[in-house]
Parts: structure tokens; C-alpha cells; sequence
């Protein structure tokens, strides 16, 4: 694909810059440098193996938004892999308020990634001294608009999630080959997102984001038991935005036959926010745009991300 912005020529494996962007700080160990500068060792086992954990988490009007149940899943995805970071949750919590703050931005996206660091070309994590610890806060790009409006056509992958014994999808690591694989299905159909079943054939979540239903007036989202990541929006949904707009939310096995029989289907994530299904596979959703009640729970999440974010 072209790309037109303009990039300045940097050193082999460091990303190039571009032009038009200021530079941003990236936190990295303790340290804020400049993007050009914030590097990590090509033995570093999240390089090599997929070994750490991250998160993504938005800024809305300078408040962080759930911040600090970001910074919990961050510790517990860490503990799950037996990963110990050198920093504190709180310590954590002050370096990311601290990038967001240092590049002045508003409205933004964090990624926070603690790889288990260098080592050998060895799987052995025990060859790894002292884990990495970087914080990137950078301007987000919004999916356009409409796309709130019309919601979005998924399909169902053909590749099912990874089952809990294997890797437990609630621990975001940075092994993300199979949303990976997934996505590329929903790219080969054109559409953004795929539906993810579990190997009992029950529905588990989409790529990045998971996965809600309504049939008549009520909310229903897979369990934790169905292999997904307990969202920090999902949950946000179940306990607040669904029951405070009158609709409680369920959890429970759904067959995708339910699914696609439901009246409204929608997804939620840091990244896409709370977006309506228009279609699944070849079936059209909610008559092929955002249903009602989806679109009464986007403009709940609107407005309370805009007013006040919560941080906790
Ligand atoms: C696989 C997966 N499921 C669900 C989500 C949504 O989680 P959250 O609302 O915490 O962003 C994400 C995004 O982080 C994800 O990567």
C-alpha cells in the first residue's frame, strides 16, 4: 500500500519517524526518550517468543480512563506468567499519567508492554535478568464516525481461540497469532472483525474486541469460562453503561446460530469503543445498521467518556 507521509532515514530496526508527527517520549525502564532513541535489545524474549503481556487503554480530555482496572490486569496478566515487574503498580500508575502529561496530549492511546527482557536465544525465562518495562502514549485514530451509525460487518472465523488450557485468552499477552490468523480471515472478507468460537463451537470473542447480543430487551455476553479477555469495557457494560440504561446484561454460552438470530449484536474495546453489527457472515443485523439499543448504549459511553472518564 503507499504511503505518503514523509520519513526521515534511521538506523536498521528502529522505526522511522515521520516528519509530519512530533516526537514523542516512549517511557522505557525508568527513562523518558525520544522515540528515535527508546530501543530494545533484539534478544529480548518478547522479540523472540511473544514472552510479556500488554495493554491498551484511551485518554479522553486528559483522564485516563479506567486506569486503574488497566494497571490491575496488566499486574494480574503478569502473575499468570510469572513475571515480575521491577516497578511497582503505583510507580507505574505515576510513569504512565507522567508520558501522557510529557507529550501533552488530550485525547490519546497507551500501550503499556512488559516483556519478560534479553536473554539467550533459549526459551528459558530464567536467562532473563530483568524484565522491560515501556509506555508509549500516542494520538489515536477514531474508526470514522458513520461507522457508528451503520455498525460493522464481522464474519466468523474458521480458526477457533485458543483454548484456556493451552493459554489462557484473559491473559493479554503478547502471543496474539491466533487474533492474528482471525483478523486475516476478516481482512480476506473485507470486513474489520472476526468472531472467534471456542472448540466446544460456543462463541468466545472477536480479535480485539468482545462480543455482546440483545433478543428482546436483554443483554447477553459469553462467560470468562469461554476462553475470552474479561474487558475492561465488557465490564464497564455488564456492571454500569447496560443496567444504568435499563438493560441488564447476562452472561452465557451462545451458539453463533443465537447470535445471528439475536436483535442486536455489538462489540466492545479500548481500541473500538462500543460498535453495532450490522451483518454477520452473509446474515444482515438489526436491518443492516446500529440497533436502537446499541445506539443508546454508544451515546451513554460517549457521554460519560466525555464528561468525566473514571479512572478506577
Ligand atoms: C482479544 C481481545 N478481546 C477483548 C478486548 C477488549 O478489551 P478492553 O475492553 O479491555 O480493551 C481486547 C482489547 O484489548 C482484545 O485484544
Amino acid at each position: 500500500m503507499a504511503n505518503s507521509s514523509t520519513v526521515t532515514e534511521t538506523k536498521p530496526g528502529i522505526a522511522p519517524h515521520k516528519e509530519t508527527k512530533p516526537m514523542l517520549k516512549i517511557w522505557i525502564d525508568g527513562q523518558l526518550v525520544d522515540e528515535d532513541q527508546a530501543k530494545v535489545s533484539v534478544f529480548d524474549h518478547g522479540l523472540l517468543y511473544g514472552d510479556g503481556v500488554f495493554e491498551g487503554i484511551r485518554v479522553y480530555n486528559h483522564r485516563i480512563l479506567k486506569l486503574d482496572s488497566h494497571l490491575k490486569r496488566m499486574y494480574r496478566s503478569c502473575d499468570r506468567i510469572f513475571l515480575k515487574p521491577s516497578y511497582t503498580i503505583e510507580e507505574i500508575e505515576q510513569a504512565t499519567r507522567q508520558t501522557v502529561k510529557v507529550n501533552k496530549l488530550k485525547d490519546a492511546y497507551i500501550r503499556m508492554v512488559f516483556t519478560r527482557g534479553f536473554g539467550d536465544l533459549g526459551l528459558d525465562p530464567r536467562k532473563c535478568p530483568r524484565p522491560c518495562h515501556i509506555i508509549i502514549a500516542d494520538k489515536i485514530q477514531l474508526y470514522p464516525p458513520e461507522l457508528y451509525a451503520t455498525g460493522i460487518p464481522v464474519v466468523v472465523a474458521e480458526r477457533p481461540r485458543l483454548p484456556i488450557k493451552c493459554l489462557d485468552p484473559s491473559v493479554k499477552s503478547l502471543n496474539y497469532l491466533n487474533n492474528i490468523m482471525a483478523k486475516i480471515e476478516a481482512i480476506e472478507a473485507g470486513v474489520l472483525e472476526a468472531i472467534m468460537l471456542n472448540l466446544d463451537g460456543f462463541v468466545s470473542e472477536c480479535t480485539g474486541d468482545n462480543l455482546f447480543m440483545i433478543k428482546d430487551g436483554k443483554i447477553y455476553t459469553p462467560p470468562l469460562s469461554a476462553g475470552l479477555l474479561g474487558g475492561i469495557t465488557r465490564q464497564w457494560v455488564i456492571d454500569d453503561i447496560g443496567p444504568d440504561c435499563g438493560y441488564p446484561v447476562t452472561e452465557k454460552n451462545l451458539r453463533i446460530e443465537e447470535v445471528m438470530d439475536a436483535d442486536e449484536v455489538f462489540l466492545t474495546g479500548s481500541g473500538a469503543e462500543v460498535i453495532g453489527v450490522n451483518k454477520i457472515d452473509e446474515k444482515v443485523m438489526s436491518e443492516g445498521k446500529t440497533g436502537p439499543i446499541t445506539a443508546k448504549l454508544i451515546a451513554e459511553f460517549k457521554r460519560r467518556v466525555a464528561e468525566n472518564a473514571p479512572e478506577d
